[in-house]
């Protein structure tokens, strides 16, 4: 089970860091993969925008490759036993634990006027999200870890208190080690919302991707043969943060021998920025384009989303109904069962 954020188009970072792995999980396991609209009305959007944005994440999933006859494929709202399984987690959840998470705190310096109940108990939504379908693994990026041990927390003290109906979930990975996608102005993980050129979307056009990956950061000026001594160059020497970076986006996007090639070229100081970062545009490009084209077609289809939505929910609430009657039976809630 896992969600991602309506907060806009996904990005680079989202992919490698989850879609990824959602679309290699599909045929192996039972799934289900939600757009976290919920979640979002934590940072106040403007929800006129909300349902344009859930549909796009949705869309983008299946463009990703995300089978909705597979998996259940659905929005966080139109899921309402989310809520009961979130009250009865609350009564779980310590106000001081939640006030501790790293991410709530990130949240009271980014938006002191909005430090509402919703954004300390967010935690607690997505354990409700991921203990509704009894998930044990989570395809999630190394910074949702600390949700997950909370999660688990959760878990405990509901089989200690009541009984043995949840497993723990763990953040899941198939595979090597998870890809942290970095940014192009080498401000850490590609991120949405934060500087617009430094993020790739799934959504951006191919003279966008080709502006974006020129432009990016390389410490050693753009073009320049890093032959000089010390430098960029010097066979052995790590690579400096930003070429890095591009090394990287290279690796996951073109052909092995490209990458050997500039490899290469680098371990003998010959290597070009601008023709590295010109070859990965155009591999960036041909690895972006067919999602964006595919989403735009899949979205263009109303009818066809709307169905794809309405199934997925579906499926949802009858696994949701399922783990709610147990929780409640734990609970000594059923009284008339
Ligand atoms: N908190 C996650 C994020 O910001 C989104 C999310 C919400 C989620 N509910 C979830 C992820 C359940 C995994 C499982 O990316």
């Amino acid at each position: 089970m896992s969600g991602i954020r309506p907060t806009g188009f996904l990005h680079l970072g989202n992919y490698f860091g989850a879609v990824q792995n959602y679309v290699r999980m599909q045929d192996e396991y039972e799934c289900y993969f939600m757009v976290a609209d919920l979640h979002s009305l934590t940072t106040h959007p403007d929800t006129h925008l909300l349902k344009q944005h859930a549909i796009r994440v949705l869309c983008e999933y299946i463009a990703c490759g995300l089978d909705p006859e597979k998996v259940a494929l659905y929005c966080q709202s139109h899921v309402p036993e989310t809520a009961e399984l979130y009250l009865f987690l609350n009564m779980l959840a310590y106000v001081g634990e939640l006030e501790k998470t790293p991410t709530f705190k990130e949240k009271v310096r980014a938006q002191p006027d909005n430090v509402n109940a919703g954004l300390l108990t967010y935690p607690v939504l997505q354990a409700a999200d991921i203990l509704l379908h009894r998930a044990a693994l989570v395809p999630v990026g190394k910074d949702q870890e600390q949700h997950l041990e909370m999660a688990r927390n959760y878990v405990n003290r509901f089989t200690h208190r009541y009984g043995p109906v949840f497993p723990e979930p763990r953040a899941f990975n198939f595979g090597e080690e998870l890809v942290k996608v970095p940014s192009l102005d080498g401000s850490g993980k590609m991120s949405k919302s934060e500087n617009q050129l430094a993020t790739i979307y799934l959504n951006d056009d191919d003279e966008l991707i080709r502006t974006k990956i020129r432009k990016a950061r390389t410490d050693s000026g753009s073009g320049a043969a890093g032959s000089g001594a010390g430098g960029a160059g010097d066979p052995g020497a790590s690579k400096p943060e930003s070429v890095a970076n591009l090394f990287l986006l290279m690796k996951l996007v073109s052909p092995a021998s490209t990458l050997q090639k500039f490899e290469a070229d680098y371990q003998a100081g010959t290597i070009r920025y601008g023709d590295l970062k010109k070859e990965l545009g155009e591999d960036m490009v041909k690895f972006i384009a067919p999602i964006r084209e595919r989403a735009v077609g899949i979205r263009a289809d109303e009818a066809y989303v709307r169905r794809v939505m309405e199934q997925g929910a579906a499926k949802a609430r009858s696994s949701a109904k399922v783990t709610l009657q147990e929780a409640k039976e734990a609970m000594g809630l059923n009284y008339y069962a």
